[in-house]
C-alpha cells in the first residue's frame, strides 16, 4: 500500500471540499487512493464532484451537506462519519468578507470567527482525539499569508487566519509524539472561485502572481509531516522571509495594508 495512504487513510475529510482548493484536496487525495468525505453547503457542486471522484479513482466518497458555522455542526459531522476511520482532516473552508472593519456587518465578522476559528477547533478536537487513540493520522489547518500580520480591509479575516496558523503549529508540536502529523498551511493569493469573487484589482506589482489551486494543494500534501508551517509558492516564501525578518512590525502592517487597499479600497 502507498505510504501516504497507510499513514493517512483510509478516509480523509475535507471541510470545504467542493470548490477551488477544497476540490483540489478532494481530487488529489482520491488520486492517492484515499476515500474522501467532502463537506460543503451547496449540494450540486459537492455531489457532482463526489460522484466523479468515486468513478474516476475507484474510491468511496461521501458528500455531507453542512454549514460549518452551525451550532450543531459537530453532531452532524459525527453522525455522518461515525462508521468511518478518518485518518486525515483538512480544514479548508473559510468565510471572508472584504471591507473596512467598521463597514463589515457584525454578523459577517462573527461568521468569520465561527467558520474560520470555531470550526477548525471543533473538528481538530473531535478527529484529533480519534487519531491519537489510533496512533496515526494527519491534520492540515489551512491558514493564510494574511495571518502573519494585520492588514487594512481584511482585518477580521486576517485575525482568524492568525488563529489557524497558531493552532496548526501548536498541534504539530503536541500531536507528533502520538503519530499524528499536523500542519499550518499558508497559501498566498490563489485562483479559486472564492478569491475571484472578491474581484481583486491589479496592485501595480505589489503582490506576487496568483497560484493555481492544484499546485498549492500539492505543496500542502507534500509538506505534511515535515514541520509545523508551510507557505505555498517559492515567491511567497521568499517575500515572507524578507518581510518578516527585515521590516519593523509598523512598516509591515503599512506595506501589507497598501496592498489590500490597492486591491479593494476603491470598491468598498
Ligand atoms: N484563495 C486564496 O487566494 C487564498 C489565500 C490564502 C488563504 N486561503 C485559504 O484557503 C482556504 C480555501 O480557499 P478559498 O477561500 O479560495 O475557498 P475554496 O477552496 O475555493 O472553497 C471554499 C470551500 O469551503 C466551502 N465552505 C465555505 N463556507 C462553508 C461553510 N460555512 N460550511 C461548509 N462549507 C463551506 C465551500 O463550499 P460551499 O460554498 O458550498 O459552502 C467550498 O467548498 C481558506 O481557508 C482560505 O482562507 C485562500
Amino acid at each position: 500500500m502507498d505510504a501516504f495512504r497507510a499513514r493517512y487513510g483510509p478516509w480523509a475529510l475535507v471541510a470545504g471540499g467542493s470548490m477551488g482548493m477544497g476540490a483540489a484536496y478532494s481530487r488529489q487525495l482520491a488520486t492517492r487512493g484515499l476515500n474522501v468525505v467532502l463537506v460543503a453547503e451547496a449540494a450540486e457542486p459537492l455531489e457532482t464532484l463526489a460522484r466523479s471522484l468515486a468513478a474516476e479513482h475507484s474510491v468511496q466518497t461521501r458528500p455531507v451537506l453542512a454549514d460549518l458555522s452551525a451550532p450543531d455542526v459537530l453532531a452532524v459531522l459525527d453522525a455522518a462519519t461515525r462508521d468511518l476511520e478518518i485518518g486525515l482532516l483538512v480544514y479548508n473552508a473559510a468565510h471572508s468578507v472584504v471591507g473596512r472593519f467598521l463597514d463589515v456587518a457584525l454578523e459577517d465578522k462573527l461568521r468569520m470567527v465561527e467558520v474560520n476559528c470555531r470550526g477548525p477547533l471543533l473538528l481538530c478536537h473531535h478527529f484529533g482525539t480519534r487519531m491519537v487513540a489510533r496512533g496515526r493520522g494527519g491534520i492540515i489547518v489551512v491558514a493564510s499569508l494574511s495571518g502573519f500580520q494585520g492588514h487594512a480591509m481584511v482585518g477580521t479575516y486576517a485575525a482568524t487566519k492568525a488563529f489557524d496558523l497558531v493552532l496548526g503549529e501548536a498541534l504539530w508540536e503536541e500531536l507528533r509524539g502520538h503519530g499524528v502529523d499536523a500542519l499550518a498551511f499558508c497559501p498566498g493569493a490563489t485562483r479559486t472561485p472564492a478569491f475571484l469573487a472578491t474581484n481583486p484589482q491589479p496592485t501595480g506589482g505589489l503582490s506576487p502572481p496568483l497560484m493555481d489551486p492544484d499546485e498549492t494543494v500539492a505543496e500542502a500534501l507534500a509538506a505534511l509531516g515535515h514541520g509545523p508551517t508551510h507557505i505555498a509558492g517559492r515567491t511567497n516564501r521568499l517575500a515572507a522571509f524578507v518581510l518578516h525578518r527585515l521590516l519593523p512590525r509598523r512598516s509591515l502592517v503599512e506595506l501589507m495594508s497598501r496592498t489590500t487597499r490597492a486591491m479593494y479600497e476603491r470598491r468598498h
